[in-house]
């Protein structure tokens, strides 16, 4: 147990191994942890559990220093495994505790576990006193699932986020001012580039409603990663602007390439662009990380996307990234394709569709070359990124 306020403890688990989430969806490079806080007072109550394969260690531990039969409640704020995988075991041992959810929530939990267990329904507003402290239940739906809740701790003034503000990152440390600020906004911003962009609308409503409340936050505590307890509203300001249809203003030059020729043009798009002055970075979607390219995409303005043609389609990656950006629905990017054909030359056509209907805008018609481009349509490709850039 690691006190991280009067009367909250740290329960949860640092995953130190994890590489990937959602079964081999999104990467995790620097781990995660599964945060479940006990707080103690006149009545104990655990707010979320661990996945599951973490569940012996963390009743195991709950046991050693509380005894299970001291907690009086459990919130479960989202169900998703992760935080509730752990529950079927502690319900085993402690059957008649009850828990405390949204309405969604105690739906999920029947579908997911089967249970007879004690689920009581929360709304917003709706609180449950410990004594000194009194927790009070906010509904998040869709941030990210439609279970999803927060619980506030009143006294303490901690508000235990669950997914929200976390990132996939375990450390030694427990709280903001003690990482490395890079690595921490790197994987907030991943975390949020990747899981919630496409509820950005939402976000932004929360946040405004939250803040209206003018509540005292002393400490945002979510499901994973480090607690924000230096400036703690300082997500919350990044979450607005990055739900605000975020970029930093510059360019990424996605590809795929069989033989190299569609690779010569990105480079050379991507050497026009910077000709305009502005920054690009230039990555193959076969050899890179999926959910690393969202974040770069993510941060960029201007998408510019490209393949060889195959099988009258594009390469396996485009496509699967193709998907993946129509699934997170970016706002205010625009975009452009291009690649290399051998005969048929479907390629730029598909990546045009598949962009637009991801909501970005195609700025140009698309640029195309058989085989291998020739001097001049690798010039062409150079102010074809020109042209580009002058509309970011
Ligand atoms: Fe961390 Fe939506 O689970």
């Amino acid at each position: 147990m690691i006190k991280i306020k009067d009367n909250i403890y740290w329960v949860g688990v640092k995953d130190w191994e994890l590489k990937h989430f959602h079964g081999e969806e999104l990467s995790t490079h620097r781990g995660s942890t599964y945060n479940s806080y006990l707080i103690k007072d006149k009545k104990t109550a655990l707010v979320d559990t661990v996945w599951t394969p973490f569940q012996r260690e963390f009743i195991d531990h709950l046991e050693k220093n509380i005894g299970l039969e001291n907690i009086d409640l459990v919130v479960v704020n989202h169900t998703e495994q992760d935080h509730s995988g752990s529950l079927p075991y502690l319900m085993e041992k402690i059957p008649n505790a009850p828990i405390y959810c949204s309405k969604n929530g105690a739906m999920m939990i029947k579908k997911h576990y089967h249970s007879d267990w004690n689920l009581n329904i929360v709304k917003t507003g709706d609180s449950f006193d410990l004594g000194d402290n009194k927790l009070v239940f906010v509904e998040m739906p869709m941030l990210h699932w439609p279970d999803s809740m927060a619980t506030y701790v009143a006294g303490a003034n901690v508000l235990l986020s669950n997914d929200a503000f976390g990132q996939h990152y375990a450390s030694p440390y427990m709280f903001n001012d003690q990482v490395d600020q890079c690595e921490l906004f790197q994987e907030a911003i991943k975390y949020y580039a990747n899981i919630l962009t496409p509820f950005s609308k939402l976000v932004k409503a929360k946040i405004q409603e939250i803040t209206s409340l003018n509540l005292p936050i002393d400490m945002i505590a979510p499901s994973h990663g480090i607690i924000w307890r230096d400036n703690p509203m300082q997500i919350v300001e990044k979450y607005d602007q990055w739900a605000s249809g975020y970029n930093e203003g510059s360019v990424i030059v996605l590809y795929d390439s069989m033989w190299g020729a569609t690779r010569k043009m990105a480079l050379a798009i991507a050497r026009g662009i910077t000709n305009k002055g502005l920054g690009v970075k230039t990555l193959s979607m076969g050899k890179n990380d999926k959910s690393d390219l969202v974040t770069e995409i993510f941060k960029s303005k201007g998408v510019v996307l490209g393949s060889s043609t195959i099988n009258n389609g594009v390469l396996g990656d485009v496509a699967a990234m193709l998907d993946i950006i129509k699934g997170l629905k970016f706002k205010g990017k625009i975009g452009a394709a291009f690649g290399s054909y051998g005969w048929s030359g479907e390629s730029v056509k598909i990546i045009e569709t598949k962009l637009k209907e991801a909501g970005i805008e195609i700025m140009a018609e698309g640029i195309k070359a058989q085989y291998n481009p020739t001097t001049e349509e690798i010039k062409a490709c150079e102010v074809f990124g020109e042209a580009f850039a002058e509309k970011v």
